[in-house]
């Protein structure tokens, strides 16, 4: 297990993990920003990619469970990314549609960007946006990242718009002192 959160747990994915995976990839509304569904072999070769992410770098896109049922609803994670010249890296989310509009994306990726401030020597996490995508922005704001630039990427034979949202380790801390301490004996 990499984390735990009030609902959820997070681990990495294995090949168990095949269909439900499937079940995210395939949809063409979940996969808007991608511009368009994944068909068998793509999604086989997001999972390859995963699991060398976690082999090479100790951290990647995790699987989001729902602990309550077992049911893996998500993945949510740190990978690395570039943004034009710069490597960054960049907490993702993505979740299967029956499971949007719960709160599960902020609840893991604020886990994610925790675990990322705590356990990498980065001074900012981004999470890279598509220009259409505003359920990934709100997701971001909620994260406390800001706009930092627009840059644009070229995927699957369109050129596509992005927004790089970030939020600084010095903001990350000040958000976690503002957090007002559980009074005691509560
Ligand atoms: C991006 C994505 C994960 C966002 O999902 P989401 O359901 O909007 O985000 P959350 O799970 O955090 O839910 C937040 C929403 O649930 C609502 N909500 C309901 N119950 C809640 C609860 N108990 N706690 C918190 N929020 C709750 C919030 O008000 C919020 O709704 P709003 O944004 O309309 O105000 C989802 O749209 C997705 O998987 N998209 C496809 C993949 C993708 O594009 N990924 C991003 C690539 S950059």
């Amino acid at each position: 297990m990499i984390l735990s959160t009030g609902r959820l747990d997070l681990r990495e994915m294995t090949d168990a993990d095949l269909p439900a995976l499937r079940a995210i990839l395939h949809d063409p509304v979940a996969m808007i920003a991608y511009e368009g569904a994944f068909d068998d072999a793509e999604s086989l070769a997001w999972l390859r990619r995963m699991q060398e992410r976690y082999a090479d770098d100790g951290f990647g896109l995790w699987a989001v469970v729902l602990r309550e049922t077992g049911e893996m609803i998500g993945q949510c994670g740190i990978t690395r990314q570039r943004i034009d010249q710069d490597e960054v890296i960049e907490v993702g989310y993505l979740f299967a549609r029956a499971h949007w509009h719960r709160g599960y994306a902020v609840e893991a990726a604020s886990a994610c960007r925790d675990w990322a401030f705590r356990e990498l020597p980065i001074d900012e996490l981004y999470a890279k946006v598509r220009s259409t995508n505003v359920a990934s922005m709100n997701v971001a704001i909620r994260l406390g990242t800001t706009v930092r630039r627009t840059f644009t990427t070229h995927y699957r034979g369109v050129d596509m718009p992005h927004l790089a949202f970030a939020v600084s380790r010095e903001a990350w801390s000040r958000g976690r002192r503002s957090v007002p301490e559980e009074p005691a004996g509560s």
